[in-house]
């Protein structure tokens, strides 16, 4: 169809024949947006997609042959490129978990309204340009896999840039959308502010845990951990300076390594700064959520952390750059960032700052109250897509269930290597 090349081509698949005309004709004006196909069941979408290579799926969930969440699962191992959009009613809120596991990259509450949804067809797309799309952990191989948790850390080099407000939600989605083990670390020792941001009191902090790294075991660390209403386990961070000051960098490494031990996903918020315990928490972590706000401080410091990460030992798939508070209003476009960093961007999180300052001051991170909000969704959608990319599916086997024993090694760091230099000339030699 080379007159459409210009346009974002969509199938739409659903078994209501009504559905598919609204849908059709609700997109019939966007300029932009062509629907080449439309399917009455999961067998005939991922047929379609095969024959028009489509650039987005507007996808049941419900249908005949084959559900949507199969039909995704196919679309995703067979037709690279296509993005898919789950659609779904209010009440399957599990359907929706699995499907955005499946591989979907966003989520439309039906019906979803003309607005909602060209913009949601226009976010897709451009995420589907932006990288390549991760999907029910196709990108790990068996022998990378491990009975480990994953631990993931929200870092970025310019402070401000949304990293304890991203965290928090990314560790709530997680727990949203996989259900397993979640726990949330203020990795920021001295200014740490995630008590504050999910509403939470408690004298348990990391102190607790540093001071016994020997004996950091299931029921230890589950007495330390303080549960959230969204089952996510928080582990706060000291209330006055001095004592987050005195937690070494082995330390904290022996009680993430701990944590990896009783958790499915270990999502650490950092502070931004090259100092020790920051680079340590870089260093364990599985995936660093990089984050950058379209600011050009931001840009420029961005652009040097990515150049520094080669040197630290970071690999590219180790780095996942997010854009956040992204705006379209403001001119900077992300396949030009990508080109000024020579990084791609693995996903882009939209600008909210009346809600997440309301959210902020309620204690109740956006995920939860306002799940719909479209930044809500970007958060959700990070979180399906970090957790498909890290795909510790068969891990739940081997975790120890209770009152597991495990002790973790604290394998110190040596003196040479400490502080950024340090770490640079050691990781060189
Ligand atoms: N996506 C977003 N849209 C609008 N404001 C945001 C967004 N993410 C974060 N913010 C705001 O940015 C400010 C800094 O967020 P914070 O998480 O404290 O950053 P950091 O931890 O990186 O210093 C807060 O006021 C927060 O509400
Ligand atoms: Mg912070």
């Amino acid at each position: 169809m080379a007159e459409h090349d210009d346009k974002i081509k969509v199938i739409i698949a659903d078994d209501v024949a009504e559905t598919r005309e609204i849908l059709e004709k609700a997109l019939y004006f966007e300029k932009d947006i062509v629907v080449v196909g439309k399917a009455a069941n999961g067998r005939e979408a991922v047929q379609l997609c095969k024959q028009h290579q489509p650039d987005v799926v507007l996808m049941d969930i419900n249908m005949p042959e084959l559900d949507g969440i199969a039909a995704t699962e196919a679309i995703m191992a067979q037709v690279p490129g296509t993005q898919v959009i789950i659609m779904s009613v209010q009440s399957e809120q599990e359907y929706l978990r699995r499907a955005m596991l499946a591989g979907a990259r966003e989520y439309l509450i039906k019906p979803p309204d003309t607005d909602e949804l060209a913009r949601s067809i226009r976010h897709v797309y451009k995420l589907g340009a932006a990288g390549p799309r991760l999907a029910g952990g196709a990108a790990e191989t068996a022998a990378q896999r491990t009975d480990q948790g994953k631990i993931i850390a929200v870092f970025s080099p310019k402070g401000g840039s949304g990293c304890t407000v991203v965290a928090a939600n990314m560790a709530v989605a997680l727990k949203q959308i996989t259900n397993k083990r979640v726990a949330l670390v203020d990795g920021n020792l001295v200014f740490g502010d995630v008590g504050v941001v999910m509403n939470i009191v408690a004298n348990k902090t990391i102190i607790d845990l540093a001071s016994r790294v020997h004996d950091l075991d299931a029921q230890l660390i589950s007495d330390v951990t303080v549960p959230h209403a969204s089952q996510v386990r928080v582990l706060l961070a000291p209330p006055d300076s001095q004592s987050g000051e005195a937690i070494t960098p082995d330390q904290l490494r022996a009680v993430l390594e701990g944590l990896r031990n009783q958790f499915d996903y270990v999502v650490v918020d950092t502070q931004t700064a090259y100092e020790d315990r920051t680079l340590t928490i870089l260093d364990v972590a599985d995936r660093i959520i990089v984050l950058m706000t379209l600011e050009l401080p931001a840009i420029k410091n961005v652009k040097q952390f990515c150049e520094l990460a080669g040197p630290l030992g970071y690999s590219d798939d180790k780095l996942m750059l997010v854009l956040n508070k992204a705006d379209s209003r403001l001119g900077i476009r992300a396949e030009s960032i990508e080109s000024q960093i020579r990084h791609k961007v693995s996903a882009q999180i939209g600008n909210a700052a009346y809600e997440m300052t309301l959210a902020l001051n309620q204690g109740v991170p956006l995920v939860i109250d306002r799940r719909n909000h479209p930044v809500a969704r970007d958060i959700v959608a990070l979180a399906a897509l970090t957790a498909n990319a890290l795909n510790p599916a068969q891990a739940e086997a081997a975790k120890p269930g209770g009152a597991g024993t495990a002790t973790v090694a604290v394998t110190p760091v040596a003196e040479s290597s400490r502080g950024l230099f340090g770490r640079l000339l050691t990781k060189r030699s």
